[in-house]
């Protein structure tokens, strides 16, 4: 028995450290967090605009998998979502070494229902930021004349 417990032990060491030095295939939880971006918000019309990514070259670097898992997962939560002007949706997924914080602003007194343009938006400062390899992803965010899009990776308590 106490051999048994042992080998018990000594082979959730061994799962642990192979976890601990890889991405997990999912996050270990996911939070609204839209309450810290909302103190504001007001209703207007939609507009639109030019799409324009400003991507942030520093801070905490992830791998694209992860990325995309949250952002898909982060649409398919909050569209059909009304967001009136100044409000943001925002979700942070927790992947253990690494955050992920996804949202969506109205901005310019717009406001509008999230539609299938999540998706697409989110991918812009995920794709066209830190292009030299698939990974190593910074994030940013997209913004029209209605809209904020962030793909925000951050670490040690932070989403920087
Ligand atoms: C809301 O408005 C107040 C006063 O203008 C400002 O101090 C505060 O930072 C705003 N909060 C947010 C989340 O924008
Ligand atoms: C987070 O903290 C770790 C350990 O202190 C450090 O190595 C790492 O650079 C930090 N990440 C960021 C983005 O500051
Ligand atoms: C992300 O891209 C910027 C601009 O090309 C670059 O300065 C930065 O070093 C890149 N970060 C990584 C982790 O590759």
């Amino acid at each position: 028995m106490k051999l048994f417990t042992t080998i018990l032990l000594s082979l959730s060491t061994l799962v642990l450290s192979v976890k601990g030095a890889a991405t997990p295939s999912t996050w270990l939880s996911v939070e609204d967090v839209s309450s810290e971006f909302n103190a504001n918000a007001t209703s207007l019309n939609k507009r639109e605009g030019t799409e324009i990514v400003t991507c942030y070259n520093t801070g905490t670097k992830v791998d694209r998998g992860p990325s995309v898992s949250s952002i898909d997962n982060f649409c398919a939560r909050v569209i059909g979502t009304h967001v009136a002007n100044g409000q943001t949706v925002a979700y942070r997924y927790d992947w253990g070494s690494f955050t992920i914080l996804v949202s969506g602003q109205a901005i310019n007194g717009c406001s509008f229902t999230i539609d299938n343009n999540c998706g697409r938006l989110l991918r812009l400062p995920l794709d066209k930021c830190n292009t030299s390899g698939e990974n190593g992803k910074q994030g940013g965010y997209e913004r029209d004349t209605c809209g904020t899009w962030r793909y925000d990776p951050g670490s040690n308590g932070s989403d920087f």
